[in-house]
């Protein structure tokens, strides 16, 4: 059933050229509480139509305008259905297709730069702009004015009767008045009200889900301990009742110390009918001599379906499978190459809905995370349930490098619990995106008290990202992963080495396996 997947009377579409930053304009757009959506450039007319635009937006994208495969689509008609905004590449489309002129040039902007405004459109004379562009615009189609200029004096902001165009990135954070720009062309260029907000996001759901529901139906939520699935949870039996949703909690044996416990009876608080099961002797038999990261994320998987086959067989009646996917998931993007059209999908646990023969339905499919968080305080969730790191569905299984064993999965718990306690306790579990630690099956020599000790090493791991897909290590105060390190080697009996991962993604990923 596809649910969820219609606009709005208003939105901001978004055609994405092909730029790492496309995601972030939406977010950005819907941090100023309109509603915003991202298509691929060559989306057809009649589809963009019916998404009611009031504002489109051209992305901007790693190409040259003269590259015979870059992104390319005739701006006329799109320039008749809304006012637009060109960033980057988008500008430089613009100009080349309405008789301005784009050069390719060899002084490359990329990075800050100070913009010069002569018709600015924040009140400042001067901003800082984050640049990366080739392809330069040299001559405005007649109509166009100038309104800004780089350092080197190029062309840097354009306007026109219903055009706007930036050469920098107002979505990206290091763009001064970046925020106020966008802000310009959706209320002051545009003319849009405002019409995204939490509470707005819920009624909108609730008007579709019973709209699209029966009564009678019935709907398993499976909560993974992440946030998503918990808002779901919550979202659905707030707005369908308990009788309707039935929340599964599947206790792995992979999961953090006191997780299971802690997540059963925070949900039985929020007034879901959830129900524990402990399979984790099922899991581990199952993993057992195991060790490539790929086959234990298969068996996993395959044993989650067996369990939910189980429980759906104890319940009755279910008609629909509840998951957390968010937009970010089902964003289409362009390949570098302009052609064809890829959906990256990353759900929690890949290949349930086929396998359980249910419907799915995915609530927050609109949805950035943070927008999920701000659903769930509307519900008045409690802010540790919403602020939690996500914790992917094989759980600990792919932080035991190797095989899996159960004095190994009590080592992790552990030292992960002193961990993230640690980072609570600092004050800077917030500021991080994802932390945890990772058990190496490797030894190494140490010395403890009197003694020569031969034991594991940790790895923390902490990251600062927006959605998983890029993320940087985070930078620590060397006192606090000095305190950090001494708690774990004092406190966790096998442990003697402690290291800190300094790799990015790319080129690592953030989990090791
Ligand atoms: P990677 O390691 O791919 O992780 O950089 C990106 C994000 O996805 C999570 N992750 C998973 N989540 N099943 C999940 O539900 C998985 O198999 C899986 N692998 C990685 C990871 O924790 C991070 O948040």
């Amino acid at each position: 059933m596809k649910l969820f997947t219609d606009s709005l009377k208003e939105s901001v579409v978004v055609l994405d050229f092909g730029s790492q930053f496309t995601q972030l304009i939406a977010r950005r757009l819907r941090e100023l509480d309109v509603y915003s959506e991202i298509v691929p450039f060559s989306i057809s007319l009649e589809e963009l139509k019916s998404k009611n635009p009031r504002a489109i937006i051209l992305s901007g994208g790693p190409h040259s305008v003269y590259e015979d495969l870059s992104p390319k689509r005739d701006l006329k008609p799109i320039l008749e259905i809304a006012p637009v905004l060109g960033i980057c590449y988008g500008m430089q489309l613009y100009c080349h297709q309405m008789g301005g002129e784009v050069k390719p040039t060899t002084e490359r902007e990329y990075g800050l730069s100070s913009i010069t405004w002569s018709n600015s459109l924040t009140g400042d004379s001067k901003t800082d702009a984050w640049m990366s562009h080739g392809d330069l615009v040299t001559g405005v189609p007649e109509g166009t004015e100038v309104i800004g200029t780089s350092e080197n004096d190029h062309i840097a902001a354009i306007k026109s009767d219903g055009f706007l165009g930036l050469q920098f990135h107002p979505e990206v954070m290091h763009t001064e008045k970046g925020k106020e720009l966008l802000s310009y062309f959706v209320f002051g260029f545009a003319k849009l009200e405002t019409n995204w907000s939490s509470g707005e996001v819920y009624h909108r759901i609730e008007e579709k889900l019973k709209n699209a529901l029966k009564p009678s139906d019935k709907i398993l939520c499976a909560l993974s301990g992440g946030v998503d699935s918990a808002v779901v949870a919550v979202l659905l039996t707030k707005i369908l009742g308990k009788e309707s949703v039935k929340c599964v909690f599947v206790d792995t044996g992979l999961l953090r110390k006191g997780e299971y416990e802690e997540v059963l009876e925070s949900m039985t608080s929020l007034g879901l009918d959830i129900k524990g099961v402990n399979e984790s002797e099922l899991f581990l038999s199952r993993l057992s001599g195991v060790s490539d990261p790929e086959k234990k994320r298969k068996i996993i998987g395959h044993t989650f379906i067996d369990v939910f086959k189980q429980e759906i067989e104890k319940l009755g009646e279910i008609q629909f499978l509840a998951q957390g996917t968010l937009y970010p998931d089902v964003i289409e993007s362009v390949s570098p190459n302009g052609q064809s059209v890829t959906i990256k999908s990353h759900h929690n646990v890949g290949g349930l809905p086929e396998n359980l023969d249910l419907d799915l339905l995915e609530p927050v499919r609109e949805l950035f995370k943070d927008e999920v968080r701000g659903l769930g305080r509307f519900m008045e969730m409690p802010e540790n349930t919403l602020m939690r790191h996500p914790f992917p569905g094989p759980g600990l299984a792919i932080r035991l490098l190797g095989e899996i064993s159960k004095d190994d999965i009590q080592l992790l718990q552990e030292a992960d619990s002193i961990y993230i306690q640690a980072l609570k306790d600092e004050g800077i579990y917030d500021e991080i995106w994802q932390a945890f630690s990772v058990l190496l099956p490797v030894y190494s020599v140490g010395v403890q008290g009197d003694g020569r000790s031969y034991e594991k090493v940790l790895a923390l791991r902490a990251v600062t990202s927006l959605d998983g897909m890029t993320a940087d290590w985070y930078d620590f105060n060397h006192e606090t992963l000095k305190r950090i390190s001494n708690k774990i080697t004092n406190k966790v009996k096998g442990i003697n080495r402690v290291v800190y991962d300094v790799t990015s993604k790319p080129p690592g990923t953030i989990e090791w396996e």
